[in-house]
């Protein structure tokens, strides 16, 4: 077949690499293939951090379990470095928080997962770094954390390897006619195809009859913080890569608002020295900007028609949820199957079509 993918963040990199895989001539188009929200992301694999629950954890789930197969597929590949680690998170918890999620870790072990509530004692002696205005929190043993701009770099490359073409235009019109796309038709060119995948990132209402809309993070890039695990608290997150630490993340209503603000930046770091005082010492290296693809009710939208699906609107998880995206993509690609995520996702769930406007405000 011929697959048409129309976005080019982590999770359309992600439907082409295993539809390339799978066989499939592959093209990409794309505005700007660095545009995206996956090239700043923090990169972390947090359901039970994130406090998620039903279908939203049940699709998280399914992908976590996915994760060490796609990235070992996408290191294999590419033949490129990806920091990647399974040893958990650290979720920090403020005094409101901590019966909630007492309760949910209890839900997550039911399911098989592993947690540790620690003592005092122990987050003294083994997160010595952590201030001492916390004295809760969980081990979330399953978590993980990927370099979101290593796995992006690397899906490229990969891409190219296996013959996907990456091309740059714009595209002015989606032709529909009833449930099957006609063609997509972009300023340089029209793209015809057996197939089309929109994974249109926080655009996704330009062309789509979705409510997605941008809410902007900043995310602070630092250096100099030895720290072996993900400090994930409600204030801030602190996130060790291979070389440096990332701190993250605003969270703006404020459309695409491309701006670096010093409220941004004082709010970032006041939060993360508050969480952990050393910070105060290290080498702040930059700060960036991506758009999260938020929903009404921040729940991603997977629709389909004859020849086509949206996967749309991953909002603050779209690097955990890549690999189940593509599975639910190639299922339908190669065996026809639909997933029962579409029943669940479905964009029907909004029964005002595109409110974008609306849904802002409602946020
Ligand atoms: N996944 C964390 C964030 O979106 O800030």
């Amino acid at each position: 077949m011929l697959v048409n993918i129309i976005g080019s963040g982590i999770v359309g990199l992600s439907v082409a690499f295993e539809l390339a895989l799978s066989g499939h001539r592959v093209k990409i188009i794309t505005r700007n293939y660095e545009e995206g929200a996956s090239w700043v992301a923090g990169g972390m694999l947090a359901p039970f951090s994130e406090g998620l629950g039903g279908d939203m954890l049940s699709l998280s789930i399914d992908s976590l379990k996915l994760y060490d197969d796609f990235v070992y597929k996408v290191k294999d590949i590419s033949n490129h470095t990806i920091f990647y680690r399974r040893d958990g998170i650290l979720r920090v918890l403020v005094d409101d928080e901590v019966a909630r999620f007492q309760n949910l870790a209890q839900d997550y072990s039911s399911m098989g997962f592993s947690y540790e509530m620690l003592s005092v004692e122990a987050l003294r002696k083994d997160y010595p770094l952590l201030s001492e205005e916390f004295d809760k929190a969980i081990l979330f043993k399953d978590e993980g954390n990927v370099d979101a701009q290593q796995l992006m770099d690397a899906l490229i490359f990969a891409l190219h390897r296996l013959g996907v073409q990456i091309i740059l235009d714009e595209v002015i019109e989606v032709k529909k006619e009833g449930k099957r796309i006609k063609c997509v038709k972009g300023f340089k060119d029209t793209y015809n195809g057996d197939f089309f995948v929109f994974t249109p990132g926080a655009w996704g209402n330009a062309h789509l009859d979705i409510p997605v809309y941008p809410i902007k993070g900043q995310i602070l890039k630092i250096r100099g913080l030895d720290i072996d695990r993900v400090h994930y608290s409600r204030i801030a997150y602190v996130i060790p890569k291979e070389s440096y630490v990332l701190i993250g993340a605003t969270s703006e209503d404020v459309s695409f608002d491309h701006r670096r603000t010093v409220a941004g930046v004082r709010a970032l770091s006041n939060n993360a020295v508050r969480l952990i005082p050393s910070i105060d010492r290290c080498e702040f290296v930059e700060v960036n900007v991506g758009f999260r693809p938020a929903t009404p009710d921040e729940m991603p939208i997977f629709d389909r028609g004859d020849n086509y699906v949206v996967s749309a609107g991953h909002f603050r998880n779209g690097i955990l949820l890549a690999p189940v995206s593509s599975k639910i993509v190639l299922d339908i690609v190669e065996r026809g199957l639909e997933s029962e995520y579409f029943r669940i996702f479905s964009s029907e769930r909004f029964p005002n079509g595109n409110h974008t406007d609306k849904a802002k405000k409602e946020y």
